[in-house]
């Protein structure tokens, strides 16, 4: 079986970690294609050299760009490669526009597809990532979806129940792993010592309708700003390259700069980014990803959103949605802070990637 892996951002580098370490661990003939969407080396290079990933066999460059431009030139360039290595199965993960233009190429070539992460749903076609995530599984042959609830929506839809698998979230797999490397990595600890050094809060920002949208960004930061004065602790800010652009543009980024207790740092690797939310008091997100590592990793979460494609984790307690509302903010953190952390991780036990590999081995070569 020949399989092609494509994957272009910081968290479907992460997240498809453990199906690469599981396919390594076969005689399966398979390689990496990279669509480049991130490129920066904070977004990027540094996934690969932490997780220790073989180097793609093909990057494809592609870059930023209008949605259009950007997806259109994927189409172009997949299909190039596409056509020379036909595979036997194309493996895209979760939502992106690399995941919809993967898909589309393959299906267009009738190569199989699977999508790792399918049938997460926040309804809300306003998101860019709800489109992708709709198409991409209405087109797919093998659908990893992560939760019951997932295939649920996926059996809503009318997609048939014998393309479904639910397999957990290979979240739990990269989490559990690369913490207990985190934890014993000297580097890492050094790293973290030189962050934080008080009690602190774990802040990160980059959805398009939070960023791209000048009064919403300007009422979560507001909403920041008052957290600083009523806590003593620090909020240590990841900052995405999206944002810093969209607070540079509005001019809001030298106040945000000005709040001494307000750490803005670079994107880090994704060892110094478990460390620093395991160690956090609290967790401030409108990452799908950082919701679901909060949740498995017990850390309560706010979730600077007005829904969730991630609802298990509000079931569970783990998490609580206000959007880019001060008030539901500052209620949510005295909820949150006091609660006591016993719930359940909804995502599965981390050998995803392994099911994953083993299920697309049994039926392709059945
Ligand atoms: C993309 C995904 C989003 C995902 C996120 C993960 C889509 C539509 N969006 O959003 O679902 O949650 O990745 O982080 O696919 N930039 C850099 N360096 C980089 C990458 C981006 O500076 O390596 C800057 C550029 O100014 C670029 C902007 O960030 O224009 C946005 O990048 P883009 O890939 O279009 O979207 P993300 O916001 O990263
Ligand atoms: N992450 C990281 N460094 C950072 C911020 C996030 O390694 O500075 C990781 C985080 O642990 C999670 C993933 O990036 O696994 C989430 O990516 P992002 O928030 O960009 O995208 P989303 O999950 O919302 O699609």
């Amino acid at each position: 079986m020949k399989l092609s892996i494509i994957l272009g951002t910081r968290p479907e580098i992460i997240k498809l970690s453990p199906i690469i370490r599981a396919l390594e661990k076969t005689n399966e003939d398979w390689h990496i294609i990279h669509t480049n969407q991130h490129y920066s080396e904070n977004m990027d290079k540094i996934f690969f050299e932490e997780l220790n990933l073989p180097k793609p066999k093909y990057n494809l460059n592609i870059g930023s760009g209008t949605h259009g431009e950007q997806t259109g030139k994927m189409l172009i360039e997949i299909e190039k490669v596409l056509l020379k290595e036909n595979p036997d199965v194309v493996i895209v993960q979760g939502d992106t526009n690399t995941v919809l233009a993967g898909a589309l190429v393959a299906s267009k070539l009738k190569i199989d597809i699977a999508h790792v992460e399918a049938g997460l749903r926040s309804f809300d076609k306003n998101m860019p990532e709800e489109i992708n995530r709709v198409l991409t599984d209405h087109i797919s042959d093998y659908l990893f979806a992560p939760t019951e609830i997932a295939k649920n929506n996926l059996l809503r839809e009318g997609i048939e129940e014998n393309k479904i698998f639910v397999v957990g979230n290979t979240i739990v797999d990269a989490t559990l792993q690369n913490l207990k490397i985190a934890e014993k990595n000297e580097n890492i600890k050094a790293f973290f010592d030189n962050i934080v050094d008080d009690d602190y809060f774990l802040l990160t920002l980059h959805r398009a309708e939070n960023v791209d949208n000048k009064e919403r960004l300007k009422n979560i930061i507001d909403g920041i700003f008052t957290i600083t004065e009523i806590y003593e602790k620090y909020i240590v800010f990841p900052i995405h390259p999206r944002t810093k652009k969209r607070l540079e543009e509005f001019n809001l980024f030298d106040k945000l700069k000005s709040n001494k207790k307000i750490k803005i740092i670079e994107p880090v690797g994704y060892l110094e980014f478990l460390m620093l939310e395991k160690n956090a008091k609290l967790i401030l997100t409108d990452s799908g990803g950082v919701q679901e590592e909060a949740c498995i990793l017990k850390i309560p979460c706010i979730t600077l959103r007005d829904n969730t494609e991630r609802p298990e984790t509000v079931e569970v307690g783990a998490n609580i949605l206000v959007g880019d509302n001060k008030e539901k903010l500052i209620k949510a953190i005295e909820i949150m802070l006091n609660k006591e952390r016993t719930w359940e991780n909804p995502f599965g036990d981390g050998k995803s990637g392994k099911r994953i590999i083993k299920i697309l081995i049994d039926c392709i070569k059945r």
